[in-house]
């Protein structure tokens, strides 16, 4: 099936036009399209995302990525329009969401509401193969545990299946991504955060500094990140004349340590087969490194997606939609904006 997905809950304005096949037990998903216009730029000089100048950029944007993304003749075999409905800033998801419902009108099509989240786990199954031929990007193997680190969120979950999981911890104040971007900011680096600080910390030395590891011996697989963004703080405000790049790379190391550490106990503990990585933090390849390095010692395959979905996009909505579409019995979330949703 052809699915046209619509993602808007922060500062990405994003439509795909995404090829479905293969049911439950084979989904493969081939990108038609992938448009994503960022607005970074424009939320930069603010040093994040302001929730209504973000509504009013999507507004802008949408027919004009639509014209990008769907051409005339696609209309037609399109057979199911997805669009996130939370969690996200909600006068954002609601440019969207009204965008997708107004499509649906139009062009008699329906319109199934996606949770963000469930499009940055199974961004990991997009443009993979599941048959594993000689050369081809192999699906996760099941059972995993995955690891969604982003700007808004810190999850770790264990996947059984295809089709569910339960969340085994997440952070109990920041983001990883958000304490990336304050960081970020004491460091006079700009919006956003996570890519400047790699950067710097290639030319530091991650020893140098004796940052606090937060929850790293705790014995659950819960997160926190307040604290480490305190000590950072205090740090630079105790020593006014700090290397900046020793500083990002200790900051990366100690940020790191605890979801790398948490998610390899938690892949032994649920005899895990596979440690799967993704949401924006997935970008950051000090990261990806240090898991794929550890998960091959403790003989896990590790996976996280390509690049441009790693960050928000609309081709892991449709990924999701067509994951629930497939359901016995699909959850069908009501096309409201819903900031707080959760997996
Ligand atoms: O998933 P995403 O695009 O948006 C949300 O749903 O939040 O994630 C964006 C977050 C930002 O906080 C950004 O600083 C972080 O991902 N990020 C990184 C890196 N690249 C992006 N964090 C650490 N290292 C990176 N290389
Ligand atoms: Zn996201």
């Amino acid at each position: 099936m052809i699915i046209l997905a619509i993602e808007t809950s922060c500062d990405e304005t994003a439509i795909s036009l995404v090829e479905a096949k293969g049911g439950l037990s084979c989904p493969q998903f081939k990108i038609i399209r992938h448009i994503v216009s960022s607005q970074v730029k424009l939320h930069a000089p603010f040093g994040g995302v302001v929730p209504m100048l973000a509504k009013r950029e999507h507004q802008k944007n949408l027919p004009l990525v639509l014209k990008q993304a769907v051409k005339e003749k696609d209309i037609a075999g399109i057979d199911l329009i997805a669009t996130t409905v939370g969690p996200g800033l909600e006068p954002a998801l609601w440019e969207g969401i009204n965008f997708a419902k107004d499509l649906g009108k139009a062009w008699g099509i329906p319109v199934l509401g996606v949770n963000h989240l469930e499009g940055h786990i199974y961004s990991n199954w997009i443009q993979k193969d599941c048959h594993s031929r000689a050369g081809g990007n192999p699906v996760p193997k099941l059972p995993a545990v995955c690891l969604i680190a982003s700007g808004g969120h810190t999850i770790l979950t264990y996947m059984p299946n295809l089709t569910s999981w339960k969340i085994l911890g997440e952070t109990l104040d920041d983001a990883v991504g958000e304490c990336f971007d304050k960081v970020a900011r004491m460091l006079e680096l700009p919006y956003p955060g996570g890519p400047q600080i790699e950067i710097q910390a290639k030319k530091g030395d991650s020893a140098a500094i004796n940052f606090p590891q937060p929850m790293l011996h705790s014995k659950n697989y819960d997160f926190s990140y307040s604290g480490l963004k305190t000590a950072v703080l205090y740090y630079l405000r105790d020593h006014k004349r700090a290397n900046k790049s020793n500083v990002a790379a200790s900051f990366q190391s100690a940020a790191f340590t605890p979801l790398v550490s948490k998610a390899l106990r938690a892949a032994k503990e649920y005899k895990a087969k596979s440690i799967l990585l993704c949401g924006g933090v997935a970008s950051s390849r000090a990261l990806r490194n240090l898991l794929r390095r550890e998960a091959k010692k403790a003989n896990l395959t590790f996976h996280a997606p390509g690049l441009k979905l790693n960050t928000d996009n609309a081709s892991m909505i449709a990924a999701a939609a067509y994951i629930n579409h497939l359901k016995k019995s699909p959850k069908k979330l009501p096309l409201k904006a819903n900031g707080n949703l959760s997996v």
